[in-house]
């Protein structure tokens, strides 16, 4: 199995599956196309399906001509029909990890998909996790749900691995094809042969270990990596502010050092689908084994009360002006969870807003990128653009997203007061109406 399927790499045989048309799946499957791979994308909402079999991205990172050269060369077709994963050599599974309303893993997702896998697979194809799970999901739970379903050996029929994604939305020099890939499969053969397949279509460097549970685990290490560092700063940015020292300077002044620093910033909270998310996934399965990930669990109250912190520190800069919330208007610049991007899932503006208005104040948020968010079943319009009347018309403008395309020289020229909670402002000279976190 291991020969032939090395063959049919080299000679660009391989048909490539993608499960989940996602912001991580949907970048894959172009990957995979433009190096000569025909590609079925899978996913469940017919409207993504639709979209691409059209030719019409729906994702920041694929450039969109790339994509409707794919599809009008059939590289790239898309189905809800999960019956075709008989067709594909190789499938890559990239569907939502999100937490429950405990906060616990949530993997339905993961297994429905492989329930479907299963159904469908046939000998000598290589299935791929790329989801973000706790360390032990690739065997415990995906190896068992596809030997029983299709009644084949994992080893000996199909090959089985973990390859985590680290696409990183907006990032303008590290994408999908030339971000260093980790692989860690069942097995030597399967190992080599993931390896092999992810080579041939990637720019960078593919690392190996020696099982999933590593290549699991390794993912969370970097995003629990990033959760920590930030919990860091931003209990340090309370405390800097206490203490009238800025953090901003204090990590300008850090990053000096050439080795043993790297810069992490504070913020109104931790966004995004991975890093507010991923650590859960270890802390709950280390309770299996009697553990306490007591860091992690540190580093989330702290992030989780960020944007309580900063709408207290919001309503100490009303008062000042002799403004109460609950008569102020304020407007949120940025509900995105980061810079230049659409995404607001996790969002910690989303929490801010609703903890403003929760305090009486008449809301409204600016977002170049999102004219319009739903959260908690409610559904939110932003205000199309900003102007001096505009800005000059609201007690306070509250910054929670560093977006480059807005105009802060004019924000700052007409805001009354200003609370930056990015350090955006940070060449605004004057700064007689702004206060940073
Ligand atoms: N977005 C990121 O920046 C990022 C980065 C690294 C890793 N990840 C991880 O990658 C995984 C996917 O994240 P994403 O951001 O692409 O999610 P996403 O929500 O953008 O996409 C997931 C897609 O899977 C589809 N889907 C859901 N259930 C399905 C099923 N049973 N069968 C087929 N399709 C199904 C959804 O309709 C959706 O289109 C997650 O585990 C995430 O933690 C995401």
């Amino acid at each position: 199995m291991k020969n032939e399927l090395l063959k049919k790499i080299e000679n660009k045989e391989i048909i490539v599956g993608v499960v989940g048309l996602g912001y991580v799946g949907l970048p894959l499957a172009v990957e995979k196309a433009k190096a000569g791979y025909k590609t079925i994308g899978f996913d469940v909402q017919s409207q993504k399906v639709d979209m691409v079999n059209n030719g019409e991205n729906y994702i920041g990172d694929v450039v969109d001509s790339d994509l409707k050269k794919l599809t009008e060369n059939k590289m790239i077709s898309a189905t809800t029909d999960f019956s075709f994963v008989k067709d594909v050599d190789f499938i890559a599974i990239c569907v939502p990890t999100p937490l429950d309303k405990h906060q616990q893993p949530d993997i339905s997702y993961v297994k429905s998909s492989t329930i479907e896998i299963s159904k469908y697979l046939t000998k000598g194809t290589m299935v791929v996790l790329e989801s973000t799970t706790y360390p032990g999901t690739t065997e415990e739970l995906i190896k068992p749900i596809l030997e029983e379903g299709s009644g084949l050996k994992c080893g000996e029929d199909f090959y089985l691995g973990f390859s985590p994604e680290r696409v990183d939305p907006g990032n303008l020099i590290y994408k999908t094809k030339n971000t260093p890939k980790v692989v860690g499969a069942i097995g030597k053969d399967a190992t080599e042969v993931i390896a092999a397949m992810y080579s041939a279509v990637l720019e960078s460097d593919i690392h190996t270990v020696s099982s999933p549970a590593v290549a699991e685990m390794e993912k969370i290490l970097e995003n629990t990596y990033r959760n920590i560092n930030i919990g860091l700063v931003n209990e340090l940015a309370m405390l800097c502010h206490e203490m009238g020292i800025s953090l901003w300077e204090v990590i300008d002044a850090a990053k000096t050092k050439p080795y043993g620093f790297q810069a992490f910033y504070p913020g109104p909270g931790l966004g995004g689908h991975c890093i507010p998310l991923d650590p859960y996934y270890l802390s709950w399965k280390a309770r299996e084994y009697g553990f306490h990930t007591s860091m992690i669990e540190s580093s989330m109250m702290i992030n989780d009360k960020m944007p309580e912190y900063c709408v207290e520190r919001a309503m100490k800069i009303l008062n000042r002006h002799g403004k109460a919330l609950s008569t102020s208007k304020v407007l949120v610049m940025g509900v995105a969870y980061k810079q230049d991007i659409d995404d607001y899932r996790e969002s910690p503006a989303l929490s801010v807003i609703d903890i403003l208005g929760e305090n009486g104040a008449d809301v409204d948020f600016y977002d170049p990128f999102i004219s319009e968010y739903k959260h908690e079943g409610k559904s939110k319009k932003g205000i199309d653009k900003i102007d001096e009347k505009i800005i000059s018309s609201y007690d306070l403008i509250m910054i929670t997203t560093a977006h480059s395309n807005v105009d802060y020289e004019m924000v700052s020229n007409n805001a009354k007061a200003i609370f930056d909670t990015k350090n955006v402002m940070k060449d605004i000279k004057n700064r007689d109406n702004l206060e940073v976190l």
